[in-house]
């Protein structure tokens, strides 16, 4: 008894386990933790990022967070990190992400997404840590009825990636209401952008990157030729697909404020849990309209041809911010500029990637 009491007393509220946290959102979340005073521990298997970031983070920073690699799914491994550190709350960013790749693969998709939620919930369980922030995705809603989208929306995933997402809600929401000593936000992001503006981190896709704003920033350095622009058909004012780009900073404080509205217990009482919340911007671009940004804040000529539609794409997607601001009192506060500066500061600089 004497001993459940000392433990309680020397946890530290500003202990928080990143996993997934040497990858993109994670390492840009960590900066951001830091800076508001947490001390992060981050946890990963390097499957699609380099420890290099860590040298990154120490540079803008001035801090070196303790760093695990381990697979998610490893219980063993991760209670010994569990047993090391006194954590307070854990942001789960850990998780397979290409869409294509989980339409060619899906089992490895949802073993690995799946799995590694519930072996994380399980040892969360055990250490008696019960507050989660979970990475989840716009993608869940698939083709929504209306926008901008609401997180009421009816989820309508379209491929094993998204659908592993929603399988994870519900996982999460079932662990909530078995024991409803639980706190969860799960984060339903937009599409996250840009990098630091440091210039020191940024977005290190492997191989050709499947995303637009990556892809464009290979071209303005001088990796690739030219643009591919995936249909120009569409029910939108150029006919170029609409998305909801947001700051990937922005996406960091996002998670900072939905930590500090996890200790507040009124949060909690009269809500629904999990609380499920969007993070964008509320506004929509089109395709052109970032490469006209991109070639603006980075000073260089962008090639772009018209091609097909790519299958599965929908023509606009962009979020309700309504809940963001009214729980959390969050609202992202860069622009479409500030990304692709940003972008571009990361890209020319670092033309390879991370070393
Ligand atoms: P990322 O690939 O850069 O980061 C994910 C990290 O998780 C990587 O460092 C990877 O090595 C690690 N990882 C994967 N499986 C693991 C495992 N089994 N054990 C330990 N580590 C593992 O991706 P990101 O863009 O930073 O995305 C972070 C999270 O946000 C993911 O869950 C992703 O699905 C979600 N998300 C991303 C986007 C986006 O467009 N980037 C949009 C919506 C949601
Ligand atoms: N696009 C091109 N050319 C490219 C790449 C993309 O024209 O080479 C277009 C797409 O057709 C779309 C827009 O650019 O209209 C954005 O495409 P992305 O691939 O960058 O982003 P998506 O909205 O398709 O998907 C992203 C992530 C998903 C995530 C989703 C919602 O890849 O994992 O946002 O968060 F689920």
């Amino acid at each position: 008894m004497m001993k459940s009491i000392k433990n309680k007393k020397t946890i530290s509220e500003s202990t928080i386990l990143v996993t997934g946290g040497t990858g993109y959102i994670g390492s840009h979340t960590v900066v951001a933790l830091i800076a508001a005073g947490f001390n992060p521990v981050i946890v990963d298997n390097l499957s699609n990022s380099k420890a290099s970031v860590l040298d990154r983070i120490k540079k803008i920073t001035g801090k070196r967070p303790p760093f695990y690699k381990l697979d998610m799914r490893n219980r063993a491994a991760l209670n010994k990190v569990f047993q090391k550190h006194q954590i307070a709350s854990v942001i789960h960013f850990a998780g397979l992400k290409a869409v294509g790749e989980s339409v060619a693969e899906p089992l490895r998709y949802y073993e690995n997404n799946i799995q590694s939620t519930i072996t994380l919930c399980n040892v969360m369980a055990k250490h008696g840590v019960k507050k989660i922030i979970f990475s989840s995705s716009a993608s869940v809603y698939g083709q929504a009825s209306g926008i901008p989208i609401r997180e009421d929306s009816a989820p309508a995933p379209t491929n094993p990636y998204a659908r592993s997402k929603w399988i994870i809600e519900q996982i999460l929401q079932d662990v909530y209401i078995a024991d409803p000593g639980w706190r969860m936000v799960l984060l339903r992001y937009f599409n996250p952008v840009g990098a630091h503006e440091s210039g020191q981190m940024g977005e290190d896709p492997r191989g050709i990157p499947n995303n637009l704003m990556p892809y464009i920033s290979q071209v303005a350095v001088g990796r690739r030729n030219k643009i591919n622009v995936f249909g120009n058909d569409y029910p939108t004012s150029d006919g170029t697909g609409v998305r909801d780009y947001i700051h990937v900073m922005d996406l960091a404080e996002g998670h900072i404020a939905a930590l500090k509205k996890m200790e507040k217990k009124t949060l909690w009482k009269s809500k629904q849990n999990p609380i499920i919340i969007n993070l964008g911007t509320g506004r929509g671009y089109t395709v052109m309209e970032i490469i006209q940004a991109f070639s603006k804040a980075s000073g260089k000529k962008i090639p772009y041809r018209i091609t097909k539609r790519r299958p599965g794409d929908i023509a606009a997607c962009y979020a309700d911010i309504t809940l963001a601001g009214k729980l959390l009192g969050w609202k992202a506060k860069r622009s479409l500029l500030d990304m692709c500066a940003d972008a571009w500061r990361w890209q020319s600089r670092n033309p390879q990637g991370y070393p």
